[in-house]
């Protein structure tokens, strides 16, 4: 059976689920980080490699404070509590995202978890928290061209060209013309460049969107979506998930052979 090598996962619906029942947001996001147990234990008994989870997106910040607050509170004990967990099941954590302005608490279990489950050979959990799409590649962009600008040959024709405004436009010009601005030298910048791109993106609650999530690197990746709830999303959901993949046809712009 065709198995995905990465697995990409929109967790949408907390928030509802929670209301349906009369709870809080917060019991909804509370009830999803079981959700998260239980899919890292499954992509590791169908020995998935990779495996991201979409935890909180740039645009996440304009939520209520204390929804916030709730969420940093819940990534930090979870990551504490569920490290004998990864320890056990050969998970290794990594994050992607911007990790500066994260509580500190919540940065520190992270890094601590990062370090511990390092020699994880089982799954590997990518993390995606304070994450945006379009943010990963503007700033990948903006470091690809900085680093053509300052390469040595580069620097000796612009301070060369310097003393005259149309000499350095036209400096400037031929370099942007000449340099290998290529896939390749994008994808180094990204936050992480060696993790392949998801074959299968999983989005929960019904939502058909993919939320600024892995914009780039989801050209080619078969999306799923069900109306299922993150918190109630069960293992059966995740193995209904990889039959859909199996059976799907991936041509890559070629045709059928
Ligand atoms: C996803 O559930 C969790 C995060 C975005 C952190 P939501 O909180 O978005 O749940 P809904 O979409 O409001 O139901
Ligand atoms: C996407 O869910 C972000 C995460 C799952 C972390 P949202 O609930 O924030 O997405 P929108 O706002 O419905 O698009
Ligand atoms: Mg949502």
């Amino acid at each position: 059976m065709k198995k995905p090598k990465h697995i990409a996962i929109i967790m949408d619906g907390n928030g509802r689920w929670a209301q349906e029942r009369g709870l809080k947001r917060s019991e909804g996001h509370l009830a999803g980080a079981q959700t998260v147990r239980t899919v890292l234990s499954e992509c590791v008994r169908h020995e998935i490699p990779h495996v991201s989870l979409y935890a909180f997106s740039t645009e996440n910040w304009n939520r209520p404070q204390e929804e916030v607050n709730y969420l940093f509170t819940l990534f930090c004990e979870f990551t504490n509590k569920e490290l004998p967990l990864m320890l056990k099941e050969g998970i290794r954590l990594n994050v992607i995202g911007e990790k500066s302005n994260l509580p500190l608490a919540t940065r520190k279990a992270l890094d601590y978890a990062i370090k511990k489950t390092a020699k994880g050979t089982n799954t590997e959990l990518t993390l995606a928290l304070n994450y945006s799409g379009s943010q990963e590649i503007i700033q990948a962009a903006r470091k690809s061209a900085y680093e053509s600008l300052c390469s040595p040959e580069n620097l000796e024709r612009i301070i060369k060209a310097a003393q005259n405004e149309a000499t350095l436009k036209k400096e400037f010009a031929r370099i942007f013309s000449e340099t290998d601005y290529t896939e390749a030298n994008l994808r180094k910048h990204f936050f992480y460049p060696e993790l392949p791109d998801p074959d299968l993106i999983i989005r929960t609650s019904g939502e058909l969107r993919l939320s600024n999530f892995y914009l780039f690197q989801a050209a080619y990746s078969e999306l799923y979506f069900t109306d299922v709830y993150w918190p109630d999303f069960s293992a059966l959901d995740f193995k209904l998930a990889l039959d859909v993949y199996a059976n799907r046809k991936r041509r890559f712009g070629k045709i059928d052979v």
